[in-house]
This record gives structure tokens, C-alpha cells and sequence, in this order.
């Protein structure tokens, strides 16, 4: 068979013969991911209005959950799992001891390596766009070979969403002012549920799940517990960049409404009594 010799030509950062409007993608990932890392980080460094508690709610923030230790300042004493910090964890706020977990699945996912790799680091900033780096390093290699280590933050990440889970419902519980609790649903209970709800859509529909799960397997016929939970995590999986995007963005609201609930700038609107 005849071959015929293609000359390659390395164009420069941004260069490409697209006629579309290839960078809107990149750009507003771009504009998504930073404006989530700036928020999350300077409230995961605020160590305070994590916790929403009068009028008998009990609306904990998912970025201080689980709450190990209270903070310095005192918030969320009775709820925290541990009481008191020790004294060399006196003066580091609680969110910062536990997102490293949710923080390190968001990082290695499948799903963003794709989308920061082109946004953040132009590696390249999309289909046949000219890159700044001359070679291909990949994954196989020294520091994003530490991707591989996904699939164990993903077992952190499931018990992550029942503790979520576990928040949510005490969120449907209010403390009466004569003592005990009753059943009710808040502004802010609405808010909790829909953002466990999200992230389970996000974490379910993992990729490592999904092998884990049967797609590591050659034969699924004949066993249909795996066969139920693969369609399953498929159905979710196939929409992964949805359920990504839209959890990203309602838990850092759910912590903006328990932060702003908790400094008395919102009211929290009991619904059902
Ligand atoms: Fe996205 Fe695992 S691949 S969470």
C-alpha cells in the first residue's frame, strides 16, 4: 500500500484554523473553577458562621462536615464529633482537617483533569489549538501519575455523602423551645437535601465506580445485583459533567446560606411546621 508523507506543523499557543468559538469552553471553566477555589478557600479558612442553629434549626455548612472539632470561636460546639480541638489544632479552622477528601476527588477526577488541563494549563486550551509545551509528558509520569490515586479518594468521597445524608436529616429537625424535637422542613433544609442529592448524582456516576462497580468485569449477564448497579452508575455516569458542575456550584451555595443565615444577613423561611 502506498503512503503518503503529511508534513506536521506546531503552531504557537492559540493558533488553529477553527472557525468556531472554541474558547468559550475553556474561558468559562476557566471563570467556573477559579471563582469556586476563591470561595471555597477563603471559607474554608473563616472557621466561623458554618453553623445555623436558631429558631431550633440545625443547618451544618458541607464544607465543615464532618465537623471534628468545634472551632476556636466556639461554632458548632455541641455538634462537633471530637468536642474540644487539642491545643496544637486550637487555631486551624475545622473545614480545613476534612476538605483535603472532597477537595483531592474534585482535583483527580476524570472529568476536570479534562476540563483544567485545557482551561488552566492550555494543555492544549482545546482540539487542534496550538499549546505552549513542546512535548507530551501524559499521565504516566512524575506529578500527574498521583492522579491514579482517584479511586481512593472516591471510597473517602462515598462516606462523605452519607454523612451529607446524615446532615440533611438532622436539618429536618428542630429543636421546640420547650425541649425535644420535631419534624419540619426550612428554606434551608431544602437547600441541604438538594445538595446531598447532588453530590451523590456526582459521586455515584464516577468512573472508578463504575469499574469498580462491573465495568472491570467481562461477563454481567447472569448477575444482575452487579448488572442493576452498573446501568445504574452508567445512567449517571453518562451525564458526569452535569451532575459535576451543578453539585460544584449548590454546595458552595448550601455554604453561603448557612454562612449568611448564620451572620443574620438572610432569614431562614420555616416552611413546614
Ligand atoms: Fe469524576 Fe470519579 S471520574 S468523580
Amino acid at each position: 500500500m502506498g503512503s503518503l508523507d503529511v508534513g506536521i506543523r506546531r503552531d504557537g499557543l492559540g493558533h488553529t484554523s477553527r472557525r468556531d468559538a472554541w474558547w468559550v469552553y475553556p474561558s468559562a471553566v476557566f471563570l467556573g473553577l477559579s471563582a469556586f477555589v476563591v470561595y471555597a478557600t477563603w471559607a474554608a479558612f473563616q472557621g466561623n458562621f458554618f453553623y445555623f442553629g436558631l429558631g431550633g434549626a440545625h443547618y451544618l455548612s458541607p464544607f465543615y462536615s464532618p465537623l471534628l472539632f468545634w472551632s476556636n470561636s466556639g461554632a458548632g460546639g455541641p455538634h462537633s464529633w471530637f468536642g474540644a480541638p487539642p491545643h496544637w489544632l486550637v487555631a486551624i479552622s475545622p473545614a480545613l482537617l476534612i476538605l483535603w477528601a472532597p477537595g483531592g476527588f474534585r482535583l483527580s477526577c476524570y472529568y476536570y483533569r479534562g476540563a483544567y488541563y485545557k482551561s488552566h494549563w492550555a494543555d492544549p486550551p482545546a482540539c487542534a489549538v496550538g499549546e505552549p509545551r513542546l512535548k507530551y509528558r501524559g499521565e504516566r509520569r512524575f506529578p500527574l501519575i498521583l492522579q491514579n490515586v482517584h479511586r481512593y479518594f472516591m471510597y473517602l468521597a462515598l462516606v462523605f455523602i452519607f454523612i451529607l445524608g446524615k446532615d440533611a436529616w438532622d436539618a429536618m429537625w428542630f429543636t421546640r423551645p420547650g425541649g425535644g424535637r420535631e419534624f419540619g422542613i426550612g428554606v434551608g433544609t431544602l437547600v441541604l437535601v438538594v445538595n446531598v442529592v447532588l453530590l451523590a448524582g456526582y459521586t455515584f456516576g464516577c468512573h472508578s465506580l463504575r469499574h469498580l462497580i462491573g465495568g472491570g468485569r467481562d461477563k454481567l449477564s447472569g448477575q444482575p445485583g452487579h448488572a442493576c448497579a452498573y446501568n445504574c452508575v452508567s445512567k449517571l455516569n453518562e451525564r458526569h459533567m452535569t451532575w459535576a458542575w451543578f453539585s460544584l456550584f449548590w454546595v458552595a451555595f448550601s455554604d453561603l446560606y448557612v454562612r449568611l443565615c448564620a451572620m443574620g444577613v438572610w432569614h431562614d423561611w420555616r416552611i413546614l411546621r
